[in-house]
C-alpha cells in the first residue's frame, strides 16, 4: 500500500540506544542503530513516502531503549520508548501513517498498534503558532 501522507512528518530514531548489556562500539551493533535500519527497510517495502526517517543521538529515554518520536508542524508530538527493533519497526510505521492522515496528528486510540499504547513516554503539543486557528 502507497502512503499518501504530508511530506513533513518527521520520524526520529535515536540511533544511539542500547538495549540490555550492548556494547558502547561498534555503533552499528547498537539497537538504535538497529530500528533505524529496520524503519527505513519497512518505509522502502510499503513505498512510504510523507515521511522523513531522521536519525537523532538521545531522546533522553536511555532507560526506557529504543526510543523514537514523531513530529509535524501544527500537530502534537510523541516519545515512544521500550521498542524492540526486531518486533516493532512495522507498527512504529503503521503509527507514522496513522499520525500523518490526522490533521493534528492524534490518531484514534483504539486505531494505534498495542505497541504505541504502551510506549508513549511523552506527548507534546504543537508550538502555540502552529496550532490550528
Ligand atoms: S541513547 Fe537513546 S534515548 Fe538516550
Amino acid at each position: 500500500m502507497k502512503d499518501r501522507a504530508s511530506p513533513s512528518v518527521t520520524l526520529h530514531v535515536c540511533v544511539t540506544c542500547r538495549r540490555g548489556e550492548e556494547p558502547l562500539e561498534p555503533r552499528e551493533g547498537r539497537s538504535g542503530n538497529k530500528m533505524q535500519a529496520a524503519l527505513a527497510e519497512a518505509m522502502q517495502s510499503a513505498g512510504t513516502t510523507g515521511i522523513e526517517l531522521v536519525p537523532a543521538e538521545c531522546l533522553s529515554g536511555c532507560k526506557r531503549s529504543c526510543t523514537v518520536a514523531l513530529a509535524a508542524p501544527g500537530k502534537w508530538s510523541y516519545v515512544m520508548a521500550d521498542l524492540d527493533p526486531a518486533r516493532h519497526a512495522g507498527d512504529i510505521l503503521t503509527f507514522a501513517r496513522q499520525y500523518a492522515a490526522h490533521p493534528e496528528g492524534v490518531p484514534a486510540w483504539r486505531d494505534r498498534p498495542e505497541i504505541v499504547k504502551r510506549s508513549v513516554l511523552a506527548r507534546i503539543p504543537p508550538l502555540p503558532k502552529e496550532r490550528a486557528a
